[in-house]
This record gives structure tokens, C-alpha cells and sequence, in this order.
């Protein structure tokens, strides 16, 4: 009976961590969703402004595909999110002050460049460099080669 009992409780042991392992994956894979969607609009606005494409007027589309997507990364990197098959690094977590600074200034020049598009290229170029440093500044220290 006792021998039952323990099964049983392995069992459920075993039970929860398949229900956290598929949570957590859920978790990854929704951000990792977000970041394609971010990385989409970022690689169609260097089609633009690379003039390989004459979709100008697509690029305030993609500015504010980008602004609209920027705040969901206050929440899409929850504790726990970053084991398994992620490239989320640790020091998400361990050096929670500084990844928030990083995030909040590329909230920030996504919004800034929201607020260029539609005007002159020469202001939408600078903004949009410096969107991207904002990616390549989080992706160097919080992100796996
Ligand atoms: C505050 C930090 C941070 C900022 C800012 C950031 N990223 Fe990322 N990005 C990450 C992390 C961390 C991952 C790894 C996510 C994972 O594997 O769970 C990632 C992953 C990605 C991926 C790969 C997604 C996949 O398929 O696994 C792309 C593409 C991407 N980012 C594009 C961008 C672009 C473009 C920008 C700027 C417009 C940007 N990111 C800004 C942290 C950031």
C-alpha cells in the first residue's frame, strides 16, 4: 500500500513538472513569436531605407508594428522563462536593473520613430539607427550567440 502510495506521488511529481515544462515552452516560444515580429518589420525597414524597394510609405506601417510590439517585452520575460530552448541568458533575471533600462530606452526609440515616419527621410534614418542599437545594446549582453 505504501509502495502505491509512492507511485502515485511520483507520479504526480512527474505530472506537474510535464504541466511546467510545457508552461515555461509556451512561455519561450510566445516570445520568441513577439521578437520575429519585431525582427520582420526591422528587416523590411532596411529594405526601405536602403531604397531597394520603393515602399516608402510602408515604413511608418512598420514603425508602428514595432511600437505597438516594444511594450509586450515588460511582460513576455516571466521568472522561470529561461530554461530549455531559449536563448534568453540568465542575466535577464540576475541583472534585472539593467535589462529594464535597456528594454525601457527600446520602448522608447521605437516610439520615437513612430513619431518620425511619414516625414522626411532624413529624420526617420538617424531614429532608425538608433532603434537598432537599442536591439544589438540587449541582444550583446542578455542574448546567446
Ligand atoms: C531588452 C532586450 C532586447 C531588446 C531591446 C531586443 N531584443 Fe531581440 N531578443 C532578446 C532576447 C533575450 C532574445 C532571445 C529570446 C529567446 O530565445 O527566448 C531575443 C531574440 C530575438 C530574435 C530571435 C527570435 C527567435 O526566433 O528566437 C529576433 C529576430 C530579435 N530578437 C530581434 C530584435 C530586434 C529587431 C530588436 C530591436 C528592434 C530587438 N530584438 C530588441 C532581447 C532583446
Amino acid at each position: 500500500m505504501k509502495h502505491v502510495a509512492r507511485i502515485g506521488a511520483l507520479a504526480l511529481l512527474l505530472g506537474t513538472w510535464a504541466v511546467q515544462v510545457e508552461a515555461n515552452s509556451g512561455d519561450i516560444q510566445y516570445r520568441q513569436a513577439v521578437f520575429q515580429a519585431i525582427g520582420g518589420h526591422m528587416t523590411a525597414l532596411v529594405r526601405i531605407v536602403r531604397r531597394e524597394v520603393p515602399h516608402t510609405d510602408d515604413a511608418a506601417v512598420h514603425a508602428a508594428g514595432i511600437a505597438d510590439l516594444a511594450p509586450l517585452t515588460r511582460h513576455i520575460f516571466p521568472e522561470g522563462s529561461g530554461e530549455g530552448r531559449t536563448d534568453a541568458l540568465p542575466a535577464i533575471w540576475n541583472n534585472a536593473d539593467d535589462f529594464a533600462r535597456r528594454r525601457d530606452a527600446f520602448i522608447e526609440a521605437a516610439e520615437a520613430l513612430r513619431g518620425v515616419a511619414g516625414g522626411p527621410m532624413g529624420e526617420f534614418v538617424p531614429a532608425f539607427q538608433n532603434l537598432g542599437g537599442t536591439c544589438q545594446g540587449c541582444h550583446d549582453n542578455y542574448r546567446a550567440d
